[in-house]
């Protein structure tokens, strides 16, 4: 174990000022989806006051969203990670890029933006290969250097296999997604699931920071294998997975801040708008606490098992669709898991799996 029993106390007072790290955010409206204002990003962060000072947007350009939030944050504590969309499309991410830097022009960075975030899951969607997604992290990087930002810390986020060496050696962090939910665990093993991702990852990033982009479990929805989505199930992971990082003094990005109503609800992905800490009329899904670390023992590390259990979802993975979105809002990954199943992953757990123990 590398923490003393006396660090876990200081990592509790440490974060006890805020329950979450960070919140996946849509600015979009919610019960619309129609473009945010100045004005509903206040009210939006108003209600998420009580629960973090820290989102995550995905795009900035995408309904030109970069400048209510920023715009919303001025004279208050609140951070952002800045995320720029990449698809297929090397338009897109170039039109968010000169977003971001007549942004930077205009409002105070260094107080407010944590990370910019080069692309959502691109290379998990099979969109741009590792090293494209890479030259792109580079390009952002040298962009915010020339504006006198190079303090920024650059990065992108990715389900956990597709971080290959190219990748991690682009990024300031690794930023990384997981979803036990995704991977048909049941709640019973998600947190193990959770941090052997995190753990094979530490042991490939040679010394870099991960970090956990997005996590996160649905309370409602149709069951994903023995992945079941529950009020108790999402607060039950909640507990243990914030519980654990903060122990372990992993740094992470809860998903989600709210259920997102308008989002289309299909067979696949009808756990999509359910994600959220709060309803879609922003009311709390849980009673503060939404979750208590008292009592709380992290499940074992694992052992030899992960190899098993690595080979048996990869056997799993042979449908894999394509898992194609034009999406330039921030749609989130799990709609592109849903939409493959979630197969795509699973697919390239094997593949990751490989190119972790090669860097061993
Ligand atoms: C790429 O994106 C730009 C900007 O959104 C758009 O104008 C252009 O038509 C797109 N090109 C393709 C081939 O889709
Ligand atoms: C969902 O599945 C049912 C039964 O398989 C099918 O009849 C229905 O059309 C599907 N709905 C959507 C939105 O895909």
């Amino acid at each position: 174990m590398k923490l003393a029993l006396s660090l876990c106390a200081c990592a509790t007072a440490a974060s006890a000022a805020y329950q979450f790290n960070a919140l996946a955010y849509n600015p979009k409206q919610l019960a619309t989806g129609a473009c945010p204002t100045v004005d509903t990003v206040r009210d939006d962060l108003a209600v998420l006051a009580k629960y973090t000072n820290e989102v995550r947007i995905y795009s900035v350009r995408d309904c030109n969203q970069g400048e209510p939030v920023l715009r919303a944050m001025e004279g208050t504590g609140w951070k952002v990670q800045l995320g720029l969309w990449i698809n297929k499309n090397d338009t897109v991410y170039e039109s968010d890029r000169d977003e971001l830097l007549r942004l930077a022009g205009v409002f105070d960075f260094k107080k407010h933006v944590t990370a910019v975030i080069v692309g959502n899951e691109a290379v998990y969607r099979k969109e741009q290969t590792q090293d494209q997604v890479a030259a792109k992290v580079r390009d952002t990087r040298a962009a915010l250097d020339r504006a006198g930002l190079g303090s920024i810390p650059v990065t992108t986020s990715e389900t956990w296999p597709s971080y290959g060496p190219a990748l991690i050696d682009a990024v300031d962090y690794v930023n990384m997604h997981a979803f036990p939910f995704w991977e048909g665990v049941s709640i019973d093993g998600a947190q193990a699931k959770a941090f052997e991702h995190i753990y094979d990852l530490q042991r490939a990033a040679g010394g870099k920071t991960v970090v956990v982009g997005e996590t996160g479990w649905p309370d409602a929805g149709g069951d994903y294998d023995a992945a079941v989505p529950s009020l108790a199930n999402e607060q039950r992971y909640m507990r243990e997975f914030i519980c654990r990082a903060n122990l372990e003094k992993i740094r992470y990005t809860w998903f989600s801040a709210f259920d997102e109503a308008w989002k289309p609800v299909t067979n696949a992905s009808s756990v999509e708008s359910h994600w959220g800490i709060l309803r879609g009329d922003k009311s709390p899904k849980f009673a503060a606490p939404m979750y208590d670390c008292k009592g709380f023992v992290p499940s074992s590390k694992p052992g030899g098992a992960a190899e098993n259990d690595r080979a048996a979802v990869s056997d799993r993975a042979s449908d894999s669709d394509e898992a194609s979105s034009d999406s330039s809002h921030s749609r989130h990954s799990t709609d592109e898991d849903a939409s493959s199943g979630g197969a795509g992953l699973l697919a390239a757990m094997a593949i990751v799996a490989a190119a972790v123990s090669l860097l061993l």
